[in-house]
Formats: C-alpha cells, sequence, structure tokens
C-alpha cells in the first residue's frame, strides 16, 4: 500500500492550450471552448484543490477553462478592441451556472474573479461581446455539450476505468456531430488521464470540428480520474458541506485503492 501511495504522488505534468485553424462562417469568426476535468486536475496539482469562497459549491462536472473567440480566415483571437474594455466583477454577478461551470478550484481557495478577469482580458474584451454576455454565451455553448452526462450516458466514467480517444469522441460525434480535441495529463502509475476537452462552434452556432486542432499526446486508452467532493479541501471557517471533508484520502474504499487492484496488485499485500 505505502509503494502506491508514492507512487500515486508522481507523474505532474499540465499541457498548453489549443488553438485550431480554419473554418467558413459568415461572420468570420468561431468559438473555442475550453472544459476541464476537475478529478485530473486535482490529481496532478501539488497545491491540491480547494473549495472556491464563493460559497457555492462546484459541480461535479467539467469546467469552463476558456473561451476564445477566433478568427475563420487567421485562427488567431479575434483583436481589434483598440481601448480594452476593462473587466467589471459587478456585470456578471448572478450569471446562472457561472460559479458551478466556470469555477476555480486552485488552492488557495479563491473567489474566482482572476480566472473570469483573465478570460475577459485575453479573449473576451476582443470578442465584440458585453462582458455579461461572453460569459453567457460560453456557459450557453457548453449547455449542450453537456460532457459528464454525455459520457455516464455511453458507459465512460470518471471510475479510474480506462477508456478509448475513439470512445469518447464518437460519444460527442454523435450526440453534437462534432469531435472535441482531447488533452491529457499524466496520472497515477504513469498513465494519460483525460484532463480537458476543447469544442468549437462556427459564428452561427453550429458544432464544428475545431479547425486544424492542436494535438495532444494522450495513449489510446486513458484514464477517466474519479473526482470527489473531498478533493477539495475544507476551508477552517467552512464547515457547511459534510461531503467536504479533509483529505480522508487512505481509508480501505479510497478509489486509489481500487486504482491498487487495477494496476498494481502488488501494492496490496
Ligand atoms: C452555420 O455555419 C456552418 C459552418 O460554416 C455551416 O456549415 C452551417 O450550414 C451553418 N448553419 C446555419 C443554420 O446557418
Ligand atoms: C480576420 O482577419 C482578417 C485578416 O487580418 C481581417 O481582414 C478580418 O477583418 C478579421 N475578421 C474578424 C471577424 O476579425
Amino acid at each position: 500500500m505505502a509503494s502506491c501511495r508514492m507512487a500515486l504522488l508522481l507523474g505532474l505534468l499540465l499541457l498548453v492550450v489549443a488553438s485550431p485553424a480554419i473554418a467558413d462562417d459568415d461572420s468570420g469568426i468561431y468559438y473555442q471552448l475550453a472544459l476541464m476535468w476537475p478529478g485530473a486536475y486535482c490529481e496532478q496539482t501539488s497545491a491540491g484543490c480547494c473549495k472556491p469562497t464563493t460559497g457555492v459549491s462546484p459541480a461535479r462536472d467539467f469546467y469552463i477553462t476558456g473561451f476564445t473567440v477566433l478568427n475563420a480566415t487567421t485562427d488567431a483571437a479575434v483583436t481589434g478592441c483598440s481601448n480594452k474594455v476593462p473587466y467589471d466583477p459587478n456585470l456578471i454577478t448572478g450569471i446562472q451556472g457561472l460559479n458551478q461551470y466556470w469555477s476555480n478550484i486552485r488552492c488557495p481557495s479563491n473567489n474566482g474573479q482572476s480566472s473570469w478577469k483573465n478570460a475577459w482580458k485575453k479573449a473576451g474584451a476582443c470578442s465584440g461581446l458585453s462582458e455579461k454576455d461572453y460569459f453567457e454565451t460560453a456557459l450557453s455553448f457548453r449547455r449542450p455539450i453537456n460532457p459528464l452526462v454525455r459520457l455516464k450516458a455511453k458507459g465512460i466514467e470518471p471510475d479510474f476505468g480506462l477508456y478509448g480517444l475513439k470512445a469518447i469522441t464518437k460519444v460527442f460525434k454523435s450526440g453534437i456531430n462534432a469531435t472535441p480535441v482531447i488533452q491529457c495529463s499524466k496520472g497515477p502509475f504513469d498513465k494519460y488521464m483525460l484532463f480537458q476537452l476543447y469544442f468549437c462552434a462556427a459564428g452561427n452556432g453550429t458544432f464544428i470540428d475545431c479547425p486544424a486542432p492542436q494535438q495532444y499526446t494522450c495513449s489510446k486508452e486513458i484514464l477517466f480520474h474519479p473526482f470527489k467532493k473531498w478533493m477539495l479541501k475544507q476551508q477552517l471557517n467552512q464547515d457547511d458541506d459534510p461531503f467536504q471533508l479533509p483529505g480522508v484520502a487512505w481509508t480501505t474504499d479510497t478509489p486509489y485503492r481500487r486504482l491498487c487492484l487495477r494496476f498494481c496488485q502488488v501494492c496490496m499485500e
């Protein structure tokens, strides 16, 4: 068991963000949405994951990590906003689903404003959308993708199982008629795991395959790491949610034990 635990502490690797090429649509733009699987993020980050200070529990689901508007001719992020519109946190209060699906679970615990501000400055301010519209558009783009529900419906679950890349892309091809770009990171036992999915939509909102997508290194079969609420470290003064207990990781019924059963019988002596 001890060697299992040590092995699990290895393998932290973050990769870089995608940027596709070529689309055609009258508006001359297309959108790209990045969705991160928090179970992989929490597994690979040495700082661990923390419950945001927003008072809203993040969903146990994929989180938006980026929403970019790209020029369909040049595939560059749309620019041309000569005087950048400053970020105003007040404009996005109350947007439905923002706290749940565009959550920042980095440690130390934070209120998410830094990631929203970054997204606005990096992509939103030049998108031609108002700040509120930008965030609402990202969330409305995510809604029909509904990635976890779609995957689970086809038996692809965050249960430490290994799943084929082809099976994952097929779920979305048959669901929204567009294939995602899959980004992996290194997980336990040096296995590649599902980390991020990138989806693209034309300017008219139709999902498309991301044009000339960035290639990421994955294996043919990748691990779908669990995401349990206890993976979010409890803050000292937040005792409101009984599921968010501090690391009760090493009781016998943890996913780690199941992982051991799957990959390293020898650890279970
Ligand atoms: C939207 O744009 C895509 C890509 O350019 C195109 O294939 C599709 O026909 C368009 N759909 C509508 C409803 O205009
Ligand atoms: C895309 O880039 C081309 C070439 O730089 C430019 O002419 C065009 O206006 C851009 N389109 C948008 C929607 O920004």
